[in-house]
């Protein structure tokens, strides 16, 4: 597993004022944008593409297009819906998949309870959008999901990290060389609701309000 932590003053510009508890859920959801588009940038440095000619208005021309399969983006619900825009702003020929995942307070285990893919993901690119890598196990859960249905590899695009997230996620996939995770920062610490300290709070609260 390859860790990228994307270093960059707008990046560290951009999270300081998403973490601030001031600010309004429309600045916040604009921001996550702008903050996914430059994580994306950096995320799909490996996304296939092949050679091909075209025609200038001047002359013929060899160029580059993504290559069949298209990369598959895939959100987790709720919060990751919030990245999705500042994603496809970057890559627009994407497919889109879904993956609604959360924890069963008794059991503790990860559950599905909406998934909208294709059950053949052989030889596709993926890229999860989860903002808030905290436990590492949701992320855990999805990274299999998609490797078990075929995904050539799988990349996590998430805001915020928290070290024992990492570690988790380390001990459940370090070993393969298919996962990527990209992040705009690391935190040291959860809390005692697993929350990220200092964090930036509830990500699907802070973009869609306490529902
Ligand atoms: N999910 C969030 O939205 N925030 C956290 O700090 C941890 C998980």
């Amino acid at each position: 597993m390859e860790l990228i932590h994307v270093h960059h003053p707008l990046v560290d510009h951009k999270l300081t004022v998403l973490r601030d508890k001031a600010t309004a859920p429309s600045v916040f959801r604009h921001l996550v944008a702008e903050l996914v588009a430059l994580l994306a940038y950096e995320a799909t440095r490996q996304v296939a593409i092949e050679e091909i000619e075209i025609e200038t208005p001047v002359s013929k021309a060899t160029g580059w297009a993504l290559k069949e399969p298209r990369p598959m983006v895939v959100p987790v619900l709720r919060a990751g819906l919030g990245m999705l825009d500042g994603m496809l702003a970057v890559l627009p020929s994407a497919e889109v998949g879904f993956l609604g995942m959360v924890r069963n307070d008794e059991s503790l285990e990860i559950e599905t309870y909406a998934e909208r893919l294709p059950d053949d993901l052989t030889g596709r690119q993926c890229f999860i959008l989860d903002p808030m890598l905290a436990t590492g196990s949701t992320v855990v859960e999805a990274i299999e999901y998609l490797l078990k249905r075929g995904a050539r590899d799988v990349t996590c695009i998430s805001i915020l990290a928290a070290r024992p997230g990492l570690e988790t996620l380390e001990a459940a996939v370090g070993d393969r060389a298919d996962v990527r995770v990209v992040v705009a920062a690391v935190d040291e610490k959860l809390n005692d609701h697993n929350y990220i300290v200092p964090g930036l709070g509830d990500a699907g609260d802070r973009l869609y309000g306490v529902v």
